[in-house]
């Protein structure tokens, strides 16, 4: 027979790095891309998807393993999960928790959806986001006011 801890193992804790943890369920292999995780890819990455929270239903759980988030992870992350937590481990414990706060501009990270504005003229002015909403999050184009919805948003990462 089975035995109980065999039963309840889920993904193991780490030893050094960062879990990224309250990710909206089904938003990992968004988050995978976003950290660049290809079959180059050095570091140990576990991946929970469809898991229990108690905060937020279903969730999504990603962990890197020796790696800490660059801050451009963070702001695209930012706008795919903004409930998500970091948590940066070392030696197995958490030293460091912080919720992911959304820029008030985004700044060259995404394409307007307008093929007529400025910003995606053959000599390219970089595009410009303001956040007009954070949940769900709405971004409006700086330069022709086209507004863009997670979808948009998700699909250019
Ligand atoms: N974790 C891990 N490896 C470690 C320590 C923690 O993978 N060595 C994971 C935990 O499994 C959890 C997350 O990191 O998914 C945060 O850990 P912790 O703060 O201990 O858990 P909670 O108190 O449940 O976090 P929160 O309050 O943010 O929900
Ligand atoms: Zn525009």
């Amino acid at each position: 027979m089975e035995k109980e801890n065999e039963r309840e193992l889920k993904i193991q804790k780490i030893k050094n790095g960062t879990v990224i943890d309250h990710l909206p369920a089904g938003s990992a292999l968004t988050v995978l891309r976003i950290l660049g995780v290809d079959k180059d890819f050095k570091n140990s990455v576990s991946v929970a998807m469809n898991v229990q929270s108690k905060r937020i239903g279903m969730k999504d759980v990603v962990k890197v393993e020796d790696r800490i988030l660059r801050p451009e992870e963070t702001d695209k992350l930012s706008l795919i999960a903004p409930e998500a937590t970091i948590n940066i481990i070392r030696d197995y414990g958490v030293s460091q928790k912080n919720r992911v706060t959304i820029p008030k501009e985004i700044i060259g990270v995404l394409k307007c959806g307008n093929p007529s504005c400025i910003t995606n003229r053959r000599e390219p002015v970089t595009a410009v986001f303001v956040v007009e909403k954070e949940k769900p999050i709405v971004l409006r184009c700086k330069f022709c006011e086209r507004i863009m919805e997670k979808d948009l948003i998700e699909i250019q990462f």
